[in-house]
């Protein structure tokens, strides 16, 4: 059974597409494409139907990750179709688990800043949206490092 993974920000433009794009990338280097679903959604639906923000795509693709998710709300039924759902910040992570249908899909919920190791300055993946180009260079240094350590935390749980 392949493990279901969604990646949650605010707009669905920003962060959790770049997640998306980061951690697939990880999984197609190592061959794991049969062992793990990805998806990524926002709390915000406003900008549903978007491809990511601009500025996301252009860093990304700097670093080699062509961000192509279109964006969509969070649903209900993702409880259902997901086994972990990855929050960015702090309010997207208890919006999220306010409308988790039961306790179990509560526990679905985590944080990407608890699998980050290299940036202890850090409490949550930044919204980039009102900020320069450091704000999308910082939440891709975080997001490379979060996923490597949360693909290393699934492989090793796997492994169990
Ligand atoms: P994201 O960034 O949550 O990382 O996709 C944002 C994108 C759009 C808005 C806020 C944050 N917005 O307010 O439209």
């Amino acid at each position: 059974m392949k493990k279901r993974i969604l990646f949650v920000c605010l707009g669905n433009i920003c962060r959790s597409p770049a997640a998306q794009g980061i951690m697939q990338s990880l999984i197609d280097a190592e061959g794991l494409q049969d062992r793990f679903e990805l998806d990524s959604a926002g709390l915000y639906g406003g900008h549903a139907g978007d491809l990511p923000d601009s500025r996301m795509r252009v860093h990304a693709y700097k670093r080699g990750y062509n961000l192509t998710h279109r964006s969509r709300q969070v649903r209900t039924s993702d409880f259902d179709n997901f086994d972990l759902i990855v929050a960015m910040d702090d309010s997207n992570y208890s919006r999220l688990k306010s409308m988790a249908p039961t306790l179990s899909d509560e526990e679905k919920v985590v944080r990407m800043i608890d699998y980050v190791k290299g940036f202890p300055q850090y409490d949550s993946v930044p919204d980039p949206y009102y900020e320069g180009a450091e704000g999308f260079e910082i939440v891709l240094d975080l997001l490379e490092d979060g996923c490597r350590n949360l693909l290393e935390t699934l492989n090793q749980s796997s492994k169990k």
